[in-house]
């Protein structure tokens, strides 16, 4: 499939990136900046290649790369997440939109804590930009990038996902099982999306505390 990254020179971009690129997707990396995306996508395909691996990769402006794509992850820090959809929303028509987006802050205490923004969730937020033919799905909150763009390492992790559109799910479904040999858990509707990015917080402050790396698995 034509999968664009939005944000897509950031941590959790690249690992989603190469795992996909392992699999045959065409990956489209998305940025403010089209040169910034093209020097990106030039280290990526060199860590692809380090690993006899030829990507089909290309780098644009976040509008062009929204527009160019079947599936568009939304890989943006939450507090830019909706106004730069808001800025690129004629990029979008039917597409199946991915947010892993977690509204968290860390608090004086050093406690990481979910914040969500008024709308209750940030999927909830970026479903109100979009327009209504877009179809969104919260998916990957609970991934570590540290972790995910480590490739040759299969990651034996459950993906929660939720969102309205039965299709748009499966095809979630289908592009995350297309990297080893992770799971996907359909929570449900796109208003449980809070409850799957409020788990973030809670994996990172076990981290912290136990200076492990956790991620979900659900036995
Ligand atoms: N890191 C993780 O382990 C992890 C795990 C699960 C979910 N997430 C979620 O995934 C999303 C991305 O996280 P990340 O750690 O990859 O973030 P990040 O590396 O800090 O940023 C990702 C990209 O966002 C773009 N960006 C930064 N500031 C922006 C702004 N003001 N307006 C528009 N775009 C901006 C940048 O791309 P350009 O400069 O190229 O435009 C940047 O490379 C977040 O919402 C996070 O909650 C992260």
């Amino acid at each position: 499939m034509k999968i664009a990254l939005l944000g897509g020179t950031g941590d959790i971009a690249e690992g989603l990136v190469l795992r996909w690129s392992k699999a045959g997707h065409e990956i489209i990396v998305g940025s403010r900046s089209e040169e910034k995306a093209q020097t990106i996508t030039d280290e990526y395909k060199e860590k692809l290649a380090s690993l006899g691996i030829e990507g089909q990769i290309t780098g644009m402006a976040n509008a062009d790369a929204a527009k160019a794509a079947e599936v568009v992850i939304i890989s943006i820090p939450p507090e830019y997440a909706a106004s730069t959809i808001e800025s690129i929303k004629d990029s979008f028509t039917n597409q199946v939109v991915v947010t892993p987006v977690v509204p968290m802050s860390r608090h004086e205490d050093k406690a990481f804590m979910f914040e969500p923004p008024e709308h209750g969730s940030c999927a909830l937020e970026i479903q109100a930009a979009l327009p209504e033919t877009a179809r969104l799905v919260s998916a990957y909150h609970n991934l570590p990038a540290k972790e995910l763009s480590q490739v040759e390492e299969d990651l034996d992790y459950d993906v929660v996902i939720c969102g309205d559109d039965e299709e748009a799910k499966a095809i979630v479904t289908k592009i995350t099982e297309d990297m080893p040999t992770m799971r996907v858990l359909d929570a449900g509707p796109l208003k449980l999306s809070p409850m799957i990015e409020a788990i973030t917080p809670l994996i990172v402050n076990l981290n912290v505390k136990h200076k492990k790396h956790f991620s979900v698995k659900f036995v």
